[in-house]
């Protein structure tokens, strides 16, 4: 028995490889979230950097408690089963009227995981309408194996490695999907993906969670994650820790040791060193 998703949309994130939108916020919390996002903003004089933007929920306890929520948890679950990780969390943030793009690409192909059973929790906070430069998928291509990437390194381009599939997507296939803030999409790591230019006179803030069954490995370097839900029978990765405080020491000292084993795994083979 499911505990959220209804038996229609676990047919169709098997059959397309996404489902949305998924109600998990309400309004004011996901405005909550933004004010503590943008109030750490504020006193650090600009936007989040590219390294806090990887696995700020070990760093900050707001951050925590979004990748911990019951309403996030309850699907996930019912895609992966009891026994849960949080691999990774990434903001996207789009600033108004930016350039910043996504070319079509899928998650799998640099991560080094042992398996494809990895469900992206993609929540907005802030509204995310098409205009916005919302994420577009391709349905159905999660059925594919991995397809050949390149990488551009292009400068607008958000992605690690500017990687984009050597494939044509045919465009007129794209399923665009808006989201209002408090909301979230799920999406299969094999599902070809991609998002254009943030058109509109707001931010586009959204956090992309990772969550893999316990049973998966890093299979390029030793890795961590958070235990969110369950037991860890397997121990493939450490376990990290919450943040007692927004920034206190022992979060600090124990995101830049995860986010660093991140960057061996995601770079492997090009002579980038950070985020
Ligand atoms: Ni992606």
């Amino acid at each position: 028995m499911a505990r959220s998703l209804t038996p229609d949309q676990i047919r169709r994130y098997d059959d397309d490889g996404f489902v949305f939108p998924i109600d998990v916020l309400d309004p004011a919390e996901a405005a909550g979230l933004r004010r503590d996002l943008e109030a750490y903003e504020n006193a650090a004089g600009g936007p989040i950097s590219s390294n806090y933007r990887h696995k700020a929920h070990l760093l900050f306890t707001w951050a925590n408690r979004l990748v911990r929520h019951p309403r996030i948890l309850d699907p996930v679950e019912d895609i992966l089963g009891p026994d849960i990780l949080l691999w990774a969390s990434t903001f996207f943030i789009k600033e108004p009227r930016t350039p910043h793009f996504v070319s079509w690409h899928q998650d799998a192909t640099y991560w080094g995981l042992s398996g494809n059973d990895v469900v992206t929790a993609w929540v907005a906070l802030s509204d995310a309408p098409v205009e916005s430069g919302a994420m577009k998928f391709w349905p159905g291509s999660h059925k594919q194996p991995i397809l050949a990437h390149e990488d551009s390194f292009a400068a607008d381009n958000l992605l690690s490695r500017g990687q984009e599939i050597a494939v044509d997507v045919p465009e007129e296939e794209a399923v665009l999907i808006p989201l209002r803030a408090g909301q979230m999409s799920l999406h299969h790591v094999l599902l070809v993906h991609g998002s254009e230019p943030n058109n509109t006179d707001d931010r586009r803030i959204g956090v992309a969670l990772r969550y893999i069954p316990t049973r998966l490995k890093q299979l390029k370097t030793q890795d961590f994650a958070l235990l969110v839900r369950g037991e860890d029978r397997f121990g493939h990765f450490t376990l990290e820790p919450d943040p007692v405080h927004d920034l206190d020491e022992a979060a600090v000292a124990a995101h830049a040791r995860s986010v660093d084993s991140n960057i061996k795994a995601l770079y492997s083979g090009t002579q980038k060193t950070a985020f």
